[in-house]
């Protein structure tokens, strides 16, 4: 048996890890506010908080390997609250780098397409991050750390997640899909571009990358660029719901907290070159997930 650390578990992207558990695979599954040992109950489980913790459970349960996807996810709440984000996406990532490292476990880690400035877009492994954010600023520090003194970390750059959720309140897909279905109009940005991945294609993804020997950064998203706008045409042709009530919006001009880069879409091929599970376009994700 592969004994797999999963932090994160919790989480949208964890729960769809622990739904594709494989068979040969142990699971210490690491949660911090939301308990799903009740939903996963052939993994075990721990809580830990990764901003006050000693490590002690994961040297404990000695894991082959680590998939890291706990993080302060919310962009805007990484903004307004920058000291938390830092804590804990930079400086608890590279407190688990090096536990990792002095265990012997490789480390994939999931970083965002939110490290590059959006300026361009089609952005390979070769390009520069330089993200326009906080959360972005919080994963590149921390995935430079990690590349650096972990030789066999892979820092996944993760396109924007789309499916079904386990449990949990609806995604930006689900939402959408069922505010159509009740005839309300949606909003949708025409302006921001990108290579929107599947939850369930990614969660194969970081299972196939934790057995392998890739070691660096290694973007992954869907094949498709779209905007959002395309994302929801492509949803209501799939469903059969009208695309009158799709309305094309800016996003420029509007204020966030954090500024969103206008088009983080990936060149793909390295991710093509090294995986075996195939990256999928957006319209069969669709479909896998909704239809
Ligand atoms: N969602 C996307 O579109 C997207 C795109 C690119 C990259 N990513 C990256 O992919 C990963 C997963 O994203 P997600 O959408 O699944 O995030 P999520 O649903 O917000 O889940 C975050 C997870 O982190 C845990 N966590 C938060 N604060 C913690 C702390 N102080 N100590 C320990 N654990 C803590 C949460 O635990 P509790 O819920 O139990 O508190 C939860 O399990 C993240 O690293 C994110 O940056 C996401």
């Amino acid at each position: 048996m592969r004994r797999i650390m999963i932090t994160g578990a919790s989480g949208f992207l964890g729960r769809h890890l622990l739904n594709k558990m494989p068979d040969n695979a142990e699971v210490l599954a690491q949660f911090c506010h939301q308990d799903v040992k009740s939903l996963f109950p052939n993994a075990q489980h721990v809580q830990m908080d990764f901003t006050n913790t000693d490590w002690s459970a994961i040297r404990d349960f000695a894991p082959d390997a680590i998939i890291h996807t706990a993080a302060m996810a919310n962009v805007n709440e990484c903004e307004n609250q920058p000291d938390a984000a830092i804590a804990m996406n930079d400086t608890a990532t590279r407190q688990l780098t090096d536990v990792a490292r002095g265990i012997g476990a490789r480390l994939i880690y999931t970083s965002t397409d939110q490290i590059y400035d959006g300026k361009r877009g089609d952005y390979s492994e070769a390009d520069i991050p330089s993200p326009s954010n906080v959360y972005g600023k919080t994963k590149v520090d921390s995935e430079v750390y990690m590349l650096e003194h972990h030789p066999s970390a892979v820092s996944v750059r993760c396109a924007l997640i789309y499916g079904k959720a386990i449990e949990q309140a609806p995604t930006f897909t689900e939402d959408m899909i069922q505010r159509l279905k009740r005839g309300e109009t949606v909003n949708l940005f025409t302006d921001e571009y990108r290579s929107p991945v599947l939850v369930d294609n990614l969660a194969e993804i970081l299972w196939e990358l934790s057995a392998h020997d890739y070691h660096g950064p290694l973007n992954i998203g869907g094949s498709d660029k779209l905007s959002r706008m395309e994302m929801g045409e492509v949803a209501c042709d799939l469903l059969g719901l009208e695309r009158e009530r799709l309305n094309p919006t800016r996003a420029k001009g509007i204020k966030f907290a954090a500024a969103r880069p206008a088009d983080c879409s990936f060149d793909l091929d390295r991710a093509n070159d090294v995986l075996t599970t195939p990256l999928l376009g957006f319209e069969e994700g669709m479909r896998q997930a909704f239809v």
